[in-house]
């Protein structure tokens, strides 16, 4: 009747912005992610029936307003006559804040739920539970590099490359960590209403997703930084142009950039991504680190800097 999950928030290299059916949470097109490792959301799910109403904790602070999504992920899980549930919840890294701590939560959530249940499922079945939550969660139920593909009636996400076959490093830069002023699932409704680059960011995802697969595979550094900085920036182009204007940036966020561009001019392997958020999250080889980590610190309005190996999956630690 209960069990404790854990599992890592991922960054997207091709984005997620857009879904084709709303009720079922189904996205417009398919994403490319990393897994990350050090970064982590520790779930707890405790099914009791003396409870007459769901209790959720969120790094130690009663979290009514993110309870309605929960109670409806635990519905999803284990159906609507379920048992109600003390959800405890402990992220290691700033959450509402564009790090993807949805990703991670909703990811464990429906691996502890299951487990609480006694339900046993596969990973496909969990990431379709995790994908209908949170579009991004479903990717984090794999470790790596994962695919989330949109062909289908259902997601379907599977592993392109293990991390340790590539282990690049993924370095957060926290600007802020003031929680978002628009949620993504929101903003992208927005976008997909009203940007008139919407249709077109549609329409060019499939190539993006296979300039991107392609050069994991052979690993090639390069071309993934040029795909990715680009897939990124037409995404906040999309939220750019929309009415009202998605613009999840700060000045911070802007100075994070030309420090990036700079390095890659002394010829640092490095790229930047930034996803509902004004954090900027730069990927680099492992050799590089320690200068990408040096850059971003002495940046101005740069609170934190966070350092990541690529991790494994969302995996049940303990039920009973
Ligand atoms: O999964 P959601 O609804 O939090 O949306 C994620 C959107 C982005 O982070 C901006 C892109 C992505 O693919 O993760």
């Amino acid at each position: 009747m209960r069990a404790t999950a854990r599992a890592q928030p991922n960054i997207a290299l091709i984005k997620y912005w857009g879904k084709r059916d709303s009720d079922r949470n189904l996205p417009a097109v398919g994403s490319i992610s990393v897994t990350l490792e050090e970064l982590y959301t520790t779930m707890h799910v405790e099914l009791d029936a003396a409870l007459d109403l769901d209790e959720l904790l969120v790094n130690g602070h009663s979290a009514p307003s993110m309870l309605p999504r929960v109670a409806r992920c635990l519905d999803t899980v284990l159906g609507a006559g379920r048992l109600r549930a003390r959800i405890i919840s402990e992220s290691n890294f700033p959450i509402a804040a564009g790090l993807a701590s949805s990703a991670s939560s909703f990811a464990a959530l429906v691996v502890a739920a299951s487990g609480a249940g006694g339900v046993e499922r596969t990973a496909d079945e969990l990431a379709g539970l995790a994908g209908k939550a949170s579009g991004s969660a479903a990717r984090s139920l794999y470790g790596g590099f994962v695919e989330l593909r949109n062909d289908g009636d259902e997601i379907a996400v599977c592993s392109i490359l293990d991390g340790a076959a590539w282990p690049l490093r993924i370095i957060a830069a926290v600007t802020s960590t003031t929680p978002k002023p628009v949620s993504s699932g929101e903003a992208m409704e927005t976008s997909r209403r009203s940007s008139p680059f919407y249709s077109r960011w549609v329409e060019e995802q499939d190539m993006d997703l296979s300039t991107a697969r392609d050069a994991i595979t052979v690993r090639d550094f390069g071309k993934l930084a040029s795909i990715a900085e680009h897939n990124c920036l037409k995404m906040h182009s999309v939220m750019w142009a929309s009415r009202p204007p998605v613009v999840y940036w700060n000045a911070a966020t802007i100075a994070c950039l030309e420090r990036v561009r700079q390095l890659q001019a002394d010829g640092v392997a490095a790229f930047f991504t930034i996803d509902a958020g004004p954090q900027v999250k730069v990927i680099c080889l492992p050799g590089d680190e320690s200068q990408v980590v040096e850059a971003l610190t002495t940046t101005p309005g740069v609170e934190s800097v966070l350092s990541s190996g690529i991790g494994a999956g969302a995996a049940l630690m303990t039920a009973d």
